[in-house]
């Protein structure tokens, strides 16, 4: 008997385990939802970045993510999102490098965050505050550049 129910322990932590291991490699379904409001999207779907995607104009966005805008203290050097920012609430930032989540956004969505900030994040708007509309383009063109 106590064998048996030691058996469903370590049955059930192995579950726990894999469970883990998947939200790590998977990531959080969660991110994968639209962070645009409905009533926007559509229009923000077709906004298109108007510059190439050359690695001068990648080299551009690189230097805005790790300087002015301060991307890089809550994205990470190398875009997962483990920059480690105290007093986080609630939502991490978003690992660039989640393929899933690169495919699922268009480049208007990203601008439109760019613009406005994820609601309720710490996630917050950069154009035009810290941002031109210009440099937003090129800055996003880096953040692409994690999934490639
Ligand atoms: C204070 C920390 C912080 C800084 C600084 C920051 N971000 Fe974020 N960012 C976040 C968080 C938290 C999220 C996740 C928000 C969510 O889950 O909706 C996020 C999400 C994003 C997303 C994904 C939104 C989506 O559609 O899924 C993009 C793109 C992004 N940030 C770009 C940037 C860029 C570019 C900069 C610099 C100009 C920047 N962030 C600076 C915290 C930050």
């Amino acid at each position: 008997m106590e064998f048996v129910r030691r058996g469903a322990c370590i049955t059930a932590l192995g579950w726990v385990l894999v469970g883990t291991a998947n939200l790590v490699v998977a990531g959080d379904p969660n991110v994968l939802k639209p962070r645009v409001p409905a009533d926007q999207i559509d229009e923000a779907k077709t906004w298109q970045n108007p510059f190439p995607n050359t690695p001068e104009n990648i080299e551009i966005g690189k230097n805005i993510f790790h300087g002015k805008a301060f991307c890089v203290t809550c994205h990470g050097k190398d875009g997962t999102g483990l920059g480690n920012i105290p007093g986080l609430r609630g939502k991490l930032p978003r690992n660039f490098t989640d393929k899933a989540w690169q495919a699922t956004r268009t480049d208007g969505e990203l601008f439109w965050i760019l613009k406005n900030g994820s609601p309720g994040t710490d996630m917050a708007s950069f154009v035009p505050l810290v941002l031109t509309e210009e440099e937003a383009w090129h800055v996003l063109l880096y953040v692409r550049s994690f999934g490639q």
